[in-house]
C-alpha cells in the first residue's frame, strides 16, 4: 500500500520532471525550427505528434485511388469534375471548348458510377444535367470531347432519374434565387442567439429536427463541392455520455448532454497531400450551418474540441468503427437548454482587430 505522503512525494516527482523534458524540448524546438528539414528531423524522430495525420493522409490518397475502381454513394471524382464543367459553364465570356483535358475521365468516371448501382441518385442527376448542357454547348471540333460525347450518350440513366420531378440541376442565372426573409438585423440577432449551451433540459429531440439541421448543414460550401465530412448521431445517453467523454473539454457537463454529433472527415476525397486541410475547413463550414440552424428550431448547441491526442483517438476511432483515413473534426452537443443554465459573457474581439484594411 502506498500512503499518501509516498504519493505527493511521487507527485512531486513527477511533475519536476515533466518540468525538465518541457526545457528540453523547448531548447530542441530553438534548434529544429532553424528550417523546414530539421522540423521534419524533429517531427520524423524526437515528437511523434504528426505521425496518425501522416498515415491519415497517406491512407486517404490510397483510398482515393481505390475509389476510382471500388465506388460507393458517392464519387469525389465526378463531383470535383461536375463542379468544374458548371464553371466553365458559367464562363464570361464561355469559351467555345473547354474541359477538353478532363472530360474523358469525366465520363469515364460517369459511367462506373451509373453501372456501380450505389451512387446516390441526386449525385448521378446532378452529373447527368450539366453533362448534357456541357455537350450541348462546347464545340465538337475536338476529338477528345466527340469520344465522351459518345461514350455519355450510350451510358444510359434510370428513367425515373431522368424525369425527376426536382427540375434540372445545372447552372442557372444569380436573379433566381430566393431572397431572405431576413435582413443583417435578423441574421444578427440569430449569431447572438447561438451561443455555446452546456447545460440541458433532459427532453428528448425529434429526429426530424436533426433531419432539418443536417438539410441545413449540406447547403454550406465545400472546396469543390465534395462536402468530405459525414455527421455521426447520438442521443441515447449512454453513448452520449461516453463518446462526449472522449473529448477533454467536457468536464463536469458531459453527464447531462442529451444529444451529440461526431463530424468526421474523409481524406478519402483527395488524391493529393495540398488539399488535407480542406475537411476541417469544409466540416466547420457546415457545422456552423447546422448550429444556426438548430438554434431556429428551438435547439442549442455546444461545438466541442476534439484533441488529437493517440490514446482518445483510439478510443473513439473503434466506438465509431473509422477507418485511418476518416479523422474527427469535432464534436458538438445538442439538445433543449436549460432556462437558468448559465452561458458565459464570451466578449468577441473588436472589429478593428479582426479586419486589416491594406
Ligand atoms: C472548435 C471549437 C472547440 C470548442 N471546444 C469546446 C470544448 O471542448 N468545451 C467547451 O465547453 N466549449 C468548447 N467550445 C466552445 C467555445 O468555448 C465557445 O465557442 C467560445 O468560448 C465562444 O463562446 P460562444 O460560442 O458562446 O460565442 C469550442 C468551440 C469551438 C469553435
Amino acid at each position: 500500500m502506498i500512503n499518501s505522503k509516498t504519493k505527493s512525494a511521487l507527485r512531486v516527482a513527477r511533475l519536476g520532471i515533466e518540468r525538465q523534458v518541457a526545457t528540453l524540448d523547448l531548447k530542441l524546438i530553438k534548434l529544429f525550427a532553424l528550417n523546414g528539414f530539421f522540423a521534419s528531423l524533429y517531427y520524423s524522430f524526437i515528437n511523434p505528434a504528426f505521425y496518425r495525420e501522416h498515415l491519415s493522409v497517406l491512407r486517404g490518397r490510397l483510398r482515393y485511388a481505390r475509389s476510382l475502381h471500388e465506388i460507393k454513394h458517392s464519387s469525389a471524382l465526378l463531383r470535383r469534375n461536375t463542379h468544374r464543367l458548371e464553371k466553365g459553364l458559367i464562363m464570361q465570356p464561355r469559351r467555345a471548348l473547354f474541359a477538353s483535358a478532363y472530360i474523358g475521365e469525366t465520363v469515364d468516371c460517369f459511367q462506373d458510377c451509373v453501372h456501380s448501382n450505389t451512387v446516390d441518385a441526386s449525385e448521378l442527376k446532378w452529373a447527368s444535367d450539366v453533362l448534357v448542357e456541357y455537350f450541348s454547348v462546347v464545340s465538337d471540333v475536338d476529338r477528345k470531347v466527340n469520344r465522351a460525347k459518345l461514350k455519355f450518350e450510350k451510358t444510359k440513366l434510370k428513367p425515373t432519374l431522368v424525369n425527376s420531378q426536382n427540375g434540372e440541376s445545372k447552372p442557372y442565372s444569380h436573379h433566381r434565387l430566393p431572397e431572405p426573409p431576413m435582413n443583417y438585423d435578423g441574421l444578427l440577432t440569430l449569431f447572438k442567439r447561438r451561443r455555446s449551451v452546456r447545460w440541458y433540459q433532459n427532453r428528448p429531440v425529434a429526429r426530424t429536427l436533426i433531419d432539418q439541421a443536417v438539410a441545413a448543414a449540406s447547403l454550406a460550401p465545400s472546396a469543390c463541392n465534395r462536402q468530405p465530412y459525414r455527421f455521426v448521431f447520438f442521443d441515447e445517453a449512454e453513448e452520449v455520455q461516453e463518446v462526449a467523454s472522449f473529448a477533454m473539454g467536457t468536464a463536469g457537463f458531459n453527464h447531462q448532454l442529451p444529444c451529440l454529433f461526431a463530424l468526421v472527415g474523409d481524406l478519402s476525397c483527395y488524391p493529393k497531400e495540398r488539399d488535407r486541410h480542406v475537411i476541417y475547413i469544409d466540416a466547420s463550414l457546415a457545422s456552423m450551418q447546422l448550429m444556426l440552424a438548430l438554434e431556429t428550431l428551438g435547439l442549442s448547441s455546444c461545438p466541442i474540441n476534439w484533441p488529437d491526442i493517440e490514446s482518445r483517438e483510439r478510443k473513439i476511432a473503434k466506438r465509431l468503427q473509422l477507418d485511418v483515413h476518416e479523422r474527427v473534426v469535432m464534436l458538438i452537443a445538442t439538445g433543449y437548454a436549460l432556462a437558468d443554465g448559465g452561458v458565459p459573457f464570451s466578449q468577441k474581439k473588436s472589429t478593428h482587430l479582426l479586419l486589416n484594411v491594406s
